[in-house]
């Protein structure tokens, strides 16, 4: 029988990537999002899957939502590492408190898995070795950071205590199509659009900024495979193992686009850390997976869609 996927967050970016991926591969998917949400990234998939709408904060709706659910994925936010820190408050009460309440839901409603989307750009903080193993420290220096290592740490303990399947995987800087280039998380996007339109590019600090940008379906790819798989470990950096900085991105974008970028370069932010680069080879042995997308072709794809949603 069909294993039937519940993606909570499944209209976003990373969620219809996943929609896609899991359809592919045979699986029933379920897509929980707020009501009344944009179908815009799910469009040519909407005859094949099953959407709940409700609210990740409301119990009830929960509830609802994971009957008959073999595999559910986390991908819900209220936050990102930009602004969290602006109310912490909210961001313990929107993502630790109703993933608990999830956890909760989840382990009443016997769902043999959970996968977990935690963020290895915010969870180590300023690292002290790179690239950055699973087992470097963490300490975030975002609310968002501390609320996914939080989250972290209870399916540890649902997994110890209770017996709960679950894998985290520690995300770095996904991109592609579909990515919004009008919010503050995800750069290659955000400096497309904004050479597509002529615009200035904004950059905090001298673009030095390091990071580990993998490309959308290298993601999915990565998250759909772990759901063959029972390794013992069960946490796993995801990403591409290799830094580009801020000007590197600059210049790729340059080259695929062939305009010249008009950059602005403003104070730096005390939130970004100076760099973030995973090692992913445990990924790679346990799950036998690595990326194959190289950056130019990602984001040529990435520049394609932009510029047929914009004009
Ligand atoms: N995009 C990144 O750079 C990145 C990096 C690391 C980790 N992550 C994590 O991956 C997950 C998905 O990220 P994304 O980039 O696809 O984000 P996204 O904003 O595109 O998708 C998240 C979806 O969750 C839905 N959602 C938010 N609050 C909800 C609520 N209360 N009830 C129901 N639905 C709700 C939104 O409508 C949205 O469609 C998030 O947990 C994010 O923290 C993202």
């Amino acid at each position: 029988m069909k294993k039937r996927c519940l993606i909570l967050g499944g209209g976003g970016f990373i969620g219809s990537h996943l929609a896609d991926t899991l359809l592919e591969k045979n699986y029933d998917v379920v897509i929980f999002e707020k009501l009344n949400f944009s179908r815009n990234n799910i469009n040519h998939i909407l005859d094949k899957i099953k959407i709940i709408e409700g609210d990740f904060n409301n119990e009830i709706d929960l509830k609802n939502a994971l009957k008959g659910i073999d595999i559910a994925f986390h991908l819900v936010s209220s936050t990102l590492p930009a602004n969290s820190n602006e109310n912490p408050i909210y961001d313990v009460e929107t993502n630790l408190v109703s993933s608990l309440r999830f956890l909760n839901e989840a382990f009443i409603n016997g769902i043999s898995r959970i996968i977990f989307i935690s963020s290895g750009g915010t969870v180590y903080g300023i690292p002290e070795r790179l690239p950055i193993k699973e087992y470097h420290p963490r300490k975030p220096i975002c609310s968002y950071g501390i609320i996914k290592k939080t989250i972290e740490d209870y399916l540890y303990m649902f997994g110890k205590l209770y017996g709960m399947d679950y894998y985290v995987f520690r995300l770095s800087n996904p991109y592609g199509e579909r990515q919004n280039p009008n919010v503050a998380q995800g750069v290659i996007p955000v400096f497309l659009k904004k050479l597509i339109k002529g615009e200035q590019i904004e950059i905090w600090g001298d673009g030095s900024v390091e990071r580990d940008y993998i490309y959308i379906k290298d993601v999915t790819g990565a998250l759909v495979k772990s759901l063959d798989a029972n390794p013992n470990e069960r946490i796993f950096n995801l990403g591409s193992g290799r830094g580009y900085t801020l000007n590197d991105i600059i210049g790729i974008i340059e080259k695929v686009t062939k305009k010249k970028a008009n950059v602005l370069y403003k104070e730096k932010r005390n939130i970004d850390v100076p760099v973030n680069v995973l090692d992913n080879k445990l990924i790679s042995e346990k799950l036998d997976w690595k990326p194959l997308t190289e950056i130019e072709k990602g984001i040529e794809k990435t520049y394609q869609y932009l510029l047929k949603e914009i004009n």
